[in-house]
């Protein structure tokens, strides 16, 4: 992987000892100052770059998960192995449900073959997940882009103010993301998008991650004050809402990250449009109730009590920004339940953010009453 082609955020390295089985990642812990290849050799160091979160965002843990289960096939294809990497990889991270499906789809595809196979095959399936999550993420973009192509024919030429929060961009997923997708495709066909970043605190996904990747496309974005939404809003400064999810529920509610609910609140408010882009790997298909139900992960406290970035010289320091003795809290993310949410963007089209809604896009999958 070479930063000329960064799009592809996971892949098989292609030289050097590694070649045809290491697995080559981006350290985003080290954007957006340095770019960084990491190379994964060990099922242990895959799971140790989605905890530290080398690697993030719900589709990239997902496909990342599945590749450390095939590095754990490199070394022992045991039945043992395979439930021991299950174990090891799933408690990563909880919140994310990419994380499960993708672990679940790789231990049904090898328990039953013959130890023989299991390599070759866990090599196969992860390379296919992230295949697969490509080509979804370009179809979220596709149907997306028909909502950004309705505002800007209203709005004769001037950019289609779009607000994001987090990154729910091309480095959370393996290729177009799942909330920049129809902004890149709106890019590409020359249609003027203009993006609201949300800086995302307290690990500053947006201010780090997503305005990073804007500006690798050239797409026109200005980073703003987590704070800074619902005053924008107010002001006619925002044509809709974009922002990626976690976990989102049979029934529409949608976990995403910290601060997304307050954005859907004020959107409500204001009479923005409010749109979740997501994978249907993305769906938890066995719950409804998204504050009852889904697992919110807690974070350090330094990461809200310190902040890291680049000083005069060149360097990049953490400094502290609160009092020595005051405790911090840092739940991760949060829910917005399904009457905030205008429709669900997914792979199929877009879904309205209820049962019926999903049902009617997804009726293979939906309980049946
Ligand atoms: O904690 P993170 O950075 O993994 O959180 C990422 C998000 O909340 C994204 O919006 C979500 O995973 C969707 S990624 C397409």
């Amino acid at each position: 992987m070479t930063k000329a082609d960064w799009r592809r955020t996971i892949r098989l390295a292609e030289s050097g000892e590694g070649a045809g089985w290491a697995v080559e990642i981006i350290d985003q812990t080290k954007l957006p100052f340095v770019f960084e290849i990491a190379t994964l050799t060990h099922m242990d160091e895959a799971a140790h770059a989605i905890s530290s979160m080398q690697v993030r965002g719900a589709p990239l843990i997902g496909v990342t998960a599945a590749y450390g289960m095939a590095l754990a096939m490199n070394r022992d294809s045991s039945g043992a192995a395979i439930e021991a990497a299950y174990d090891e990889l799933l408690s990563t991270r909880p919140t994310a449900v990419n994380l499960k499906w993708a672990l679940d789809r790789m231990k049904a595809a090898l328990l039953p073959i013959g130890h023989n196979a299991r390599r070759a095959e866990a090599y196969r399936l992860a390379g296919e997940m992230a295949e697969e999550d490509a080509a979804l993420c370009s179809a979220i973009g596709d149907h997306g882009l028909t909502l950004l192509q309705e505002i800007a024919a209203r709005k004769g030429g001037a950019p289609v103010q779009v607000l994001t929060h987090c990154n729910a961009g091309a480095l959370a997923t393996i290729d177009w993301g799942t909330a920049t997708a129809p902004i890149y495709k709106a890019q590409a066909m020359g249609l003027p998008v203009h993006v609201w970043v949300d800086e995302t605190r307290p690990r500053n996904q947006g201010a780090s991650l997503t305005a990073w990747e804007l500006g690798e496309h050239a797409v026109p974005h200005t980073v703003i004050a987590d704070n800074a939404g619902g005053h924008l809003m107010q002001h006619g400064q925002v044509d809709l809402c974009i922002v990626g999810s976690d976990r989102t529920t049979a029934a529409g509610d949608v976990c995403n990250k910290i601060g997304t609910y307050l954005k859907a609140l004020a959107a409500k408010d204001n009479d923005v449009p409010f749109y979740v882009a997501l994978p249907s790997s993305t769906i938890d298909w066995a719950i409804e109730d998204g504050l009852a139900d889904i697992p919110i992960e807690e974070r350090a406290a330094e990461e809200v009590s310190e902040m890291s970035g680049l000083t005069a010289d060149g360097a990049v320091t953490r400094v502290r920004v609160m009092p020595p003795a005051s405790p911090a809290a840092n739940p991760a993310f949060d829910v917005t339940p399904a009457r905030l949410v205008t429709g669900l963007i997914t792979e199929r089209g877009i879904a309205k953010a209820s049962k019926a809604g999903l049902a009617e896009v997804f009726p293979e999958k939906a309980k049946r009453p």
